[in-house]
């Protein structure tokens, strides 16, 4: 990746025909800035320097770029974040698979991958060992000089293709540095805003904790997604986790709203799962919140996770399926003016 400032005419061909204000406005929106139609006159005409994250993040985001990240457009696009404090429940699962049905419904989509376990990264086959010698994994991306967009990697997935920030352990060392940060919590709702314009949907695959990590991706996500397994360990810590989501809510991010909750790994034979499920309609209607139809056991799930691709693309049959389309369809209605949308059955 070239790391060199662009320079005034390169920056005047970004610009296209937007005029000066307009293209400010635009900087203003994506990177959370105050420039004005002055500060661009000046970057163009060499009187002052741009940005080196302004730099990069255009010049990975402009058409034809060597990382073919597609154009800045006006729409910043939704962040989702996959959320339970509980382990296994299904976050990556649910966030691998509806990345693939976004992405081969002909939608630009990012997964970025929060969970210093690098479970998302590992099921999109990407070799994190090697992302992390080359300081390309979120822990870079957040804490170090870098741009977000120089640590994406593309996964071609057949019909589509699905944009990856891969992760590490060394993300383990994160709440620290997060904490030491002044308002570190709002990182990487920061960062994101390099890339938010390139992409319709942005999914955060959050760890088993409620830790700084999760609470950044809440603090930065327009929406979240709860899987939880229809089993009572896993039911239990969804009143404190709604509780959380409140908080943030009313002291950081009042836009934030819950898609739904998504039971997972559901046997609906089993009495236990009846009940777990009755339990979840009666929590979903306190909070106010939707249900989705249940994603049914299947062993195609974690063969997916071993093969290193999403379990539907293997098997575009898989149970659970309509499940994961239902989520899909609540995240393109919830897309403002979405043009993708009428790509998606
Ligand atoms: N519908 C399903 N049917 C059967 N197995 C499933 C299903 N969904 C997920 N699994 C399996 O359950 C295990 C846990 O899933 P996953 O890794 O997605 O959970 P997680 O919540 O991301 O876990 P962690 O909290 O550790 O990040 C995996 O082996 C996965 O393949
Ligand atoms: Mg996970």
């Amino acid at each position: 990746m070239d790391d060199k400032v662009m320079s005034g005419a390169e920056l005047r061909e970004i610009r296209g025909s937007k005029d000066q204000q307009q293209f400010a406005d635009l900087l203003n929106r994506q990177f959370d800035r105050k420039y004005d139609r002055a500060t661009i006159s000046r970057w163009e005409s060499g009187a002052a320097r741009i940005p080196q994250m302004i730099s990069s993040a255009l010049r990975a985001q402009s058409a034809g770029s060597v990382k073919g990240i597609p154009a800045v457009s006006d729409r910043p696009g939704l962040v989702m974040a996959c959320v339970n404090q509980k382990g296994g429940v299904g976050k990556t699962t649910s966030v691998v698979n509806i990345a693939y049905l976004l992405a081969t419904s002909g939608l630009r989509v990012l997964v970025v991958d929060c969970d210093p376990q690098a479970n998302a990264s590992i099921h999109l086959g990407v070799d994190v060992n090697e992302r992390e010698r080359a300081k390309l994994t979120l822990t870079h991306a957040l804490f170090g000089s870098g741009s977000m967009v120089d640590s994406i990697l593309h996964i071609d997935v057949g019909a589509g293709t699905i944009d990856i920030l891969p992760s590490h352990i060394s993300l383990a060392n994160a709440d620290a540095e997060i904490l030491a940060e002044p308002n570190g919590t709002l990182l990487l709702r920061e960062k994101l805003g390099e890339c938010r314009t390139a992409y319709d949907v942005i999914l955060l695959d959050c760890p088993p904790n409620m830790g700084q990590l999760t609470v950044s991706s809440l603090n930065a996500a327009d929406l979240v997604l709860i899987p939880s397994q229809t089993e009572v360990l896993s039911f239990m810590g969804l009143t404190m986790l709604m509780e959380t989501i409140s908080k943030v809510q009313r002291r950081v991010n009042p836009k934030l709203k819950v898609l739904g909750i998504l039971p997972t790994s559901h046997q609906p034979r089993r009495q236990q799962d009846k009940k777990i499920l009755e339990e979840l309609t009666e929590l979903a209607a306190v909070s106010r919140c939707r249900l989705f139809s249940p994603v049914r056991n299947s062993a195609g799930y974690p063969k997916g996770a071993l093969a290193g691709k999403p379990a539907i693309q293997l098997d575009p049959d898989i149970a659970g399926i309509e499940a994961y389309r239902e989520v899909v369809a609540a995240l393109v209605a919830a897309l403002p003016q979405q043009e993708g949308a009428k790509h998606v059955a």
